[in-house]
């Protein structure tokens, strides 16, 4: 099957996500817990991923599936989607404009296709492998800054309660704050990945992520002419505990950075 009937259906479930999204934020809801204080679930995450899995399930029923809210099916065994139905739960939640739905097929065990939708701004974040990253239909390139005293850097903080994670993810930001532009903390790792891709950061890193925070934006990030890796600077694989990603020129000075304020990272 051609990749653009993938991308297709996953563009269809992006935009229907966003309905369910707005219908609960007219209508209000619930909030519950997860793991902690901070790892938030709604019925608004619930409903809206169960959207996005029932186009894609009956568009491809022979499919796997691993989303956030309502884990994993095992499908064929070579077509597995990735999904996290609202990306940056706490700014929905606190009414924070900024949080998306991030889509992506993986076939086998390689990121093919990636779709984000920021529902707020109406921004739609397309790529294929090998096909290039596009915004709205507008072809996306990273930015060019070269000097990393100049870039312009978005991260994020895992919700963990132990204060000594909390300690060295400060530590970690407090290092690279001194050598850079700035460094921003918006709340949506996906929506991070394609602002990297838009040439609106210069780069991102985060530690802990899970694969349907990252799928979508990595290949974004790549198709729009940027660089992935982990820790090591080696190819990010799901579960690897930090993910980098940036406009490619400044990736090895901000691994060095990274590395200089935490070289378990
Ligand atoms: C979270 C957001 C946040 C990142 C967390 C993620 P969620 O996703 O992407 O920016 O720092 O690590 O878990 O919980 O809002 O889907
Ligand atoms: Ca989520």
């Amino acid at each position: 099957m051609a990749k653009n009937q993938f991308l297709a259906v996953a563009v269809r479930a992006a935009r229907a996500a966003a309905t369910v999204m707005r219908r609960y934020q007219r209508e209000g809801f619930e909030v519950g817990f997860k793991k902690n204080r901070a790892d938030l679930v709604t019925v608004a995450d619930r409903e809206t991923e169960r959207r996005i899995r029932s186009i894609i399930g009956r568009a491809f029923p022979q499919h796997g599936v691993l989303a956030e809210e309502g884990g994993a099916v095992s499908g064929d065994g070579r077509h597995r989607w990735l999904i996290d139905p609202i990306d940056g739960t706490i700014n929905y939640v606190a009414g924070f404009p900024y949080y998306c739905t991030s889509i992506a097929l993986e076939i086998d065990g390689r990121v093919e296709v990636g779709v984000i939708f920021d529902p707020e701004r109406r921004e739609l974040f397309t790529a294929q492998r090998g096909g290039g990253a596009f915004l709205n239909g507008r072809r996306l390139r990273v930015r060019t800054e070269k000097v990393i005293e100049r870039a312009v850097l978005v991260t994020g903080y895992s919700y963990s309660e132990h204060s000594d994670q909390a300690r060295d993810t400060m530590r970690v930001v407090g290092h690279v704050l001194t050598c850079v532009r700035a460094v921003r903390r918006v709340g949506a790792a996906a929506l991070d990945l394609a602002n990297v891709a838009a040439g609106r950061f210069d780069g991102f890193w985060e530690a802990g992520l899970n694969p349907w925070d990252v799928a979508a934006g990595m290949l974004l990030v790549e198709e729009a002419g940027g660089r992935t890796s982990n820790g090591d600077g080696r190819r990010h694989r799901f579960g690897d505990p930090l993910l980098v990603a940036t406009n490619r020129t400044l990736h090895r000075p901000l691994l060095r950075l990274l590395q200089t304020s935490n070289p378990e990272l």
